[in-house]
C-alpha cells in the first residue's frame, strides 16, 4: 500500500507528514472521507475542481439539448427531453452542495465559470444540429459520463460519491432515451438513417475526448488515483467506452467513423485511432465551436437572475426580522 502513499507525482513518504500518511491509510482501507474531517489542503483543492467542472457540465450540458425542446417531432418526445434537462440542472445542483461542503460557495464557483478560470466538459462546445444529435448526445455523451461516473460512486469522499449514486441512476435512463431514438432513426427512411449516420461522425471523437488527455499528458491522474478521487485512469475508461459502444453501433447497423478500428485478439479490446488532441486543446482554452456562446448564454442567465436573487435575499431577511421580533415579544 505504501507505493500508493504518493504526495504529488515525484513526492516520496518519506516527505509526509504523519496527518498525511494517517489520511493516505483511511483511503488506503477505503474509509469515506466526511465535510469536517481533517484533510490534505490539495486533496480539497483537488475535489473542488473536479466536483465544480462536474456541476458546470451538468448546467452547461443543458444548453445543447435546451436547443432541441421546442423542435422534438412529437409531444412524447418533448416531455422526454424536457425531464431529461431537468434531471441535468438537479445533477448540477447536487454537486454544487457536494462542493460546499469543502468550504467554496457556489456563487464562487459560478464566478469562477463565468470569468473562464474553471472548466466545464469539452463535448458541451460542440452544436446539435439535427434531432438525431439527441440521439447520439444520449447514447454517447451520456454514455461516455456514465462509464466515468459508475466508479465515481466509490470514490473517497463521502457527500461527492452519495450525489453520484443518485445520478447515476438518471443518467442510464438518459442513455437509454438517447440510444431509443438512435434504433428509431437508424430504422427509419434512408434520410433519417443518413442524419443518425451524421450523428455518429461528428459526435464520435469529441465523445473519446470526454475522458480527457492520455494518461501520458494527464496532470492529476497519479495524485487523484491515490487519493480514489478519480478510481481509473482517462486511458481506461476510454478504452471500455470505446469497447461497450461499438457492438451498439453494429446493432444500428451504423458505422464507428474510424477506419483503423479493430478488435484486438490478444488485449481482448478495440484498437481505435485517438482523438486529435490539438483540437480537444483548442477546445479547452476557449476556441470550440461553441465556445463563446455557450458561456454567454450561461453568464446573460446569471445576469438576468439578479433581480430574483435580491428579491429572494429580501424576502429572506424579512421573514428573518420577523421571527426575531416575535421572539422578543
Ligand atoms: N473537458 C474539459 N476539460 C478537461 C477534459 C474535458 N473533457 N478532460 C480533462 N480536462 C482538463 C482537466 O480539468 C485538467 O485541467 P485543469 O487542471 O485546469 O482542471 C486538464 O484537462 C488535464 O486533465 P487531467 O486528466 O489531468 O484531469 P482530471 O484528472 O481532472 O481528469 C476528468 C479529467 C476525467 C474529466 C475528471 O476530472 C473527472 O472524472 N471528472 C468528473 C466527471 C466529469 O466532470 N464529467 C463531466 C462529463 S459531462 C456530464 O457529466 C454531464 C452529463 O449529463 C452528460
Amino acid at each position: 500500500m505504501y507505493a500508493q502513499l504518493v504526495k504529488s507525482e515525484g513526492t516520496s513518504r518519506e516527505e509526509m507528514s504523519p496527518e498525511e500518511i494517517a489520511f493516505q491509510e483511511r483511503i488506503d482501507r477505503n474509509e469515506k472521507i466526511e465535510p469536517k474531517e481533517w484533510m490534505p489542503e490539495g486533496y480539497r483543492k483537488t475535489l473542488i475542481r473536479q466536483i465544480g467542472q462536474h456541476a458546470h457540465s451538468e448546467i452547461v450540458g443543458q444548453l445543447p439539448e435546451g436547443n432541441w425542446i421546442t423542435r422534438a417531432p412529437t409531444l412524447e418526445r418533448k416531455q422526454i427531453l424536457l425531464a431529461k434537462v431537468q434531471d441535468e440542472a438537479g445533477h448540477g445542483l447536487y454537486l454544487y452542495c457536494a462542493a460546499e461542503t469543502l468550504g467554496v460557495s457556489r456563487d464562487e464557483l459560478l464566478e469562477r465559470l463565468h470569468s473562464g478560470d474553471m472548466k466545464y466538459s469539452s463535448i458541451f462546445n460542440y452544436p446539435t444540429l439535427t434531432w438525431a444529435d439527441m440521439g447520439a448526445v444520449g447514447w454517447l455523451v451520456d454514455g461516455a459520463a456514465i462509464m466515468n461516473q459508475v466508479p465515481l460512486q466509490r470514490t473517497s469522499y463521502g457527500p461527492y460519491s452519495r450525489a453520484m449514486i443518485r445520478i447515476c441512476k438518471e443518467e442510464s435512463f438518459h442513455q437509454r432515451q438517447g440510444y431509443a431514438i438512435m434504433m428509431k432513426m437508424a430504422n427509419g427512411t434512408p434520410a433519417q438513417k443518413k442524419m443518425a449516420q451524421d450523428a455518429l461522425n461528428r459526435l464520435w471523437y469529441p465523445s473519446l475526448m470526454m475522458f480527457g488527455p492520455s494518461d501520458k499528458d494527464s496532470v492529476h491522474s497519479a495524485q487523484s488515483m491515490a487519493w480514489k478521487i478519480k478510481m481509473n485512469t482517462n486511458d481506461e475508461l476510454r478504452q471500455k467506452f470505446v469497447d461497450q459502444t461499438v457492438p451498439q453501433a453494429e446493432y444500428l447497423g451504423l458505422t464507428v467513423p474510424d477506419p483503423d478500428l479493430k478488435w484486438n485478439e490478444e488485449k481482448g479490446g478495440y484498437d481505435f485511432t485517438e482523438p486529435d488532441w490539438d483540437e480537444f486543446y483548442q477546445v479547452l482554452k476557449g476556441n470550440g465551436p461553441c465556445n463563446k456562446e455557450r458561456l454567454g448564454a450561461r453568464v446573460k442567465a446569471w445576469e438576468d437572475g439578479a433581480w430574483y436573487r435580491e428579491a429572494m435575499t429580501a424576502h429572506a431577511k424579512k421573514k428573518a426580522a420577523r421571527r426575531s421580533a416575535v421572539a422578543a415579544e
